[in-house]
């Protein structure tokens, strides 16, 4: 009985579902979900929203590079008192939805309603939902929200299943986090040193530079290595969320079948050859070491070139390599300042010896991008982790 409900009210039916992404990143998230064919419907305050079967949600949690995670919208309903958001939760299918063992997080967002106590509001709804569980012999439990808006990974997968439920001008739109951890997480990055990339971030950067494989890719700095590793999986083919589970996993609705259907099918699209040159460099070895164990995780180690030296001392022609693309993330932090005597080294380098090359040099501020006569084409800000980072991209 459950099961045919599952199958006619969840599986056969298409929902709408949002890509979240930085402000910042909507333009290249979007450009990959038109490439994956998912059915865009508009750009929200959360990303991307599209419309699909399961199987899209599938898709876009395994192969979008730059989403932080995506939802599934449930439909909107108008609620004014508590006693109407109780009766109008308790009235939502949760059972098609989520599997009772995992406990659920409810994090409640009010604005301009008749609602206005966030805690009452997310008293109400979590009553609710167990009323509806209980209804049907089943128990559900629930875990605090987490303090901060970005929980660490290991806390998100602690935290079971994320509802958020926005109640604004006395509209109740309810979402399921369908990921789990953030879809920065890949399962590659065990180890890091120095303050690493966010994958997502990486990925987005690479896309951004127009960088195509058969050209070289050299992470100049690569630290943990994310950025080299985003390139050679993006150029290889390989979807980012290979080796990670998702939240999807572990509703009743999940289809193992498709998935595994849909992991086959990225396999054979995965390229068996290096598809360009890949050339890692830091003057650290320990960083070299870490970058090199990550690269095995995500399986595309053989691909790349290590090389421990500082950056200023590797000369392209010297490599025999034609031109491609430069990542350079020099280091700073908030209690490291930027090293401007690096930075105009590093702009004075890529000038003498990478005639061809386009580049992306990572700052905190935009003046460091500059050096005598070299001069980005193009300068983006972003958001990395609560710092802005400015970056600039090149044509030598
Ligand atoms: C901010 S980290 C890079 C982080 C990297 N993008 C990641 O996601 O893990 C900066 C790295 O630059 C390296 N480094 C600093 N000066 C260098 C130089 N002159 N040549 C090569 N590597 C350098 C440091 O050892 C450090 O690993």
């Amino acid at each position: 009985m459950l099961e045919r409900r599952i199958r006619t009210q969840i599986r056969a039916k298409e929902h709408q579902f949002a890509a979240v992404v930085p402000r910042e990143l909507v333009g290249v998230c979007r450009r990959e979900m038109e490439q994956l064919g998912l059915n865009i419907l508009e750009e929200s305050e959360a990303g991307v929203e599209f419309r699909g079967k399961l199987e899209a949600c599938y898709r876009a949690n395994l192969w979008l590079r730059t989403a932080s995670r995506v939802l599934c919208r449930l439909p909107a309903m108008k609620v004014g008192a508590r006693e109407e958001l109780f009766a109008k939760t308790t009235r939502l299918p949760w059972e098609l939805w989520l599997d009772p063992h995992v406990p659920v997080r409810v994090d409640v967002f009010l604005s301009a309603s008749r609602l206005a106590h966030t805690e009452w509001a997310r008293k109400a709804f979590q009553d609710a939902m167990r009323k509806r569980f209980e209804g049907v012999g089943a128990g559900i439990s629930f875990v605090e929200p987490a303090p901060s808006n970005e929980p660490a990974v290991a806390e998100e997968e602690a935290a079971g299943q994320r509802i958020v439920v926005r109640i604004e001008h006395n509209r109740c739109r309810i979402s399921l986090d369908t990921s789990g951890a953030h879809l920065h997480y890949r399962g590659y990055r065990v180890k890091h040193v120095g303050a690493p990339l966010r994958e997502t971030l990486a990925a987005a950067l690479v896309l951004q530079s127009g960088w195509k494989p058969p050209e070289p890719f050299l992470d100049g700095m690569c630290g943990s290595g994310t950025a080299v590793i985003e390139a050679a999986l993006l150029g290889g083919k390989i979807p980012p969320g290979r080796r990670r589970r998702f939240l999807f996993q572990r509703w009743p609705s999940f289809q193992e079948k498709t998935w595994q259907y849909l992991l086959k099918k990225a396999d054979q699209g995965v390229q068996k050859v290096a598809p360009a040159r890949f050339i890692a460099v830091d003057r650290d070895p320990k960083a070299v070491a870490v970058a090199r164990e990550n690269a095995v995780r995500a399986g595309v180690a053989p691909w790349v070139a290590w090389h421990t030296m500082p950056f200023e001392k590797l000369d392209p022609r010297d490599l025999g390599l034609p031109p491609g693309l430069v990542f350079l993330n020099p280091p700073y932090g908030v209690r490291l300042p930027a090293d401007r005597g690096l930075y105009a080294r590093l702009l004075h380098h890529l000038g003498r010896c990478f005639a061809g090359w386009k580049a992306i040099v990572l700052a905190p501020e935009r003046d460091l991008l500059v050096s005598g006569l070299v001069r980005p084409r193009k300068v983006k800000r972003l958001r990395h982790g609560g710092l802005s980072i400015t970056a600039g991209f090149y044509d030598f």
